[in-house]
C-alpha cells in the first residue's frame, strides 16, 4: 500500500464515523504510515510528488452533532502529513445510519459532485510525459521524479525501460536523497506497462543506447545522456543535475 500511495495524485478516504474516529481496519492503516513519516521526519526525505499530492475524506456518520468529523478531522490532518498530501477537509455526511441512504440526498451527493469535479479536473488536464531509458533503474526514474518534484501541478511524468530491471539501482536513491528526495517503494517498469497511459505530450528518450520504443506520442526529443550505472558516484552526480537542469528547462518550455 505503500508503493499506491507514492504513485497516487489524489488520496481519497471513504469511511463511517466510529466512535467519534476511524474503524479499527483503518486506523491500522493509519498508525502504519508511520513508515512514511520516518522517511519524511527522521530521514529528512520528501516524496517528488508531495507538493501536489492531495487527499481528502467522505465521512458518514449517524448522529448530526456540530463535532462530528471533528477526531476524524484531526487524524486525517495528521496522516495525509505522513503521507506527503495535502489535506482538503473531510466532506461529511450526517444522520445516515442506513446502507445506500446517503445517495437519496441531492445536495449532499451535488456536494459530493462538485467536490470531485475541482480536484480531478487539474489532474486531467495536465500533460503527459514519458521518459524512457533501458533499465528504468537510474537515469528516467531520476527525471520522473524531478518532473514531479518542480511541475507535479501541470506535468504527469511517467518512466519506463525497455528491459526493466526488478529493482531501481541503489546508487539512484542515493543521488535522489542528496537531492533530499525520497524513490524508495518504486519500482522499475516494462514500456508495455505504461502504454494504457498513452498517448504522451512528450516522449523523451535517456540515451542513444535505448531503442525508440513504439509509443504513441506528439513529440519525441532525446537527451542522449551517459549511464551512470557501473560508474563512480561523481557521474552519477553530473548525470543527475544534468537530468535536473534539463527538466527545469523544460518546465520553462525551452
Ligand atoms: C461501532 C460503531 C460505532 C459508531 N459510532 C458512531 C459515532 O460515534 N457517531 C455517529 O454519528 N455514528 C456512529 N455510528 C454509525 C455509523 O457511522 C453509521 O451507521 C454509518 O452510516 C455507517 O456507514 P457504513 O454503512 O458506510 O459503514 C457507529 C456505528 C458503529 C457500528
Amino acid at each position: 500500500i505503500y508503493a499506491l500511495f507514492k504513485q497516487a495524485d489524489l488520496v481519497v478516504i471513504s469511511t463511517p464515523v466510529f466512535f467519534y474516529g476511524f474503524p479499527a481496519q483503518l486506523k491500522a492503516l493509519v498508525d502504519r504510515s508511520q513508515a512514511l513519516w520516518s522517511r519524511r521526519y527522521k530521514l529528512g526525505l520528501r516524496d517528488p510528488k508531495s507538493p501536489w499530492r492531495k487527499g481528502v475524506v467522505l465521512a458518514v456518520g449517524a448522529t448530526k452533532g456540530e463535532r462530528l468529523f471533528l477526531g476524524i478531522e484531526l487524524s486525517s490532518k495528521y496522516f495525509f502529513d505522513a503521507i506527503g498530501a495535502h489535506f482538503e477537509g473531510v466532506i461529511g455526511a450526517k444522520g445516515f445510519d442506513r446502507p445506500r441512504e446517503v445517495l437519496g440526498d441531492e445536495d449532499f451527493m451535488y456536494r459530493l459532485r462538485q467536490r470531485a469535479k475541482e480536484l480531478l479536473f487539474p489532474l486531467t488536464r495536465r500533460k503527459k510525459v514519458l521518459f524512457v531509458c533501458k533499465h528504468n533503474a537510474c537515469r528516467s526514474q531520476m527525471a520522473q521524479a524531478f518532473l514531479e518534484f518542480y511541475g507535479g501541478d501541470r506535468f504527469e511524468a511517467l518512466s519506463a525501460g525497455d528491459d526493466p530491471w526488478k529493482e531501481i539501482h541503489p546508487m539512484t536513491f542515493q543521488l535522489m536523497a542528496e537531492k533530499g528526495l525520497d524513490l524508495y517503494f518504486r519500482k522499475p517498469k516494462h514500456i508495455e506497462d505504461i502504454l494504457e497511459d498513452a498517448p504522451f505530450d512528450l516522449v523523451v528518450s535517456m540515451g542513444c543506447e535505448v531503442s525508440c520504443p513504439m509509443v504513441p506520442g506528439k513529440r519525441f526529443v532525446q537527451w542522449d545522456l551517459e549511464d551512470p550505472i557501473g560508474k563512480p558516484i561523481e557521474v552519477g552526480r553530473e548525470v543527475r543535475d544534468l537530468i535536473e537542469k534539463k527538466v527545469k528547462e523544460l518546465l520553462e518550455g525551452v
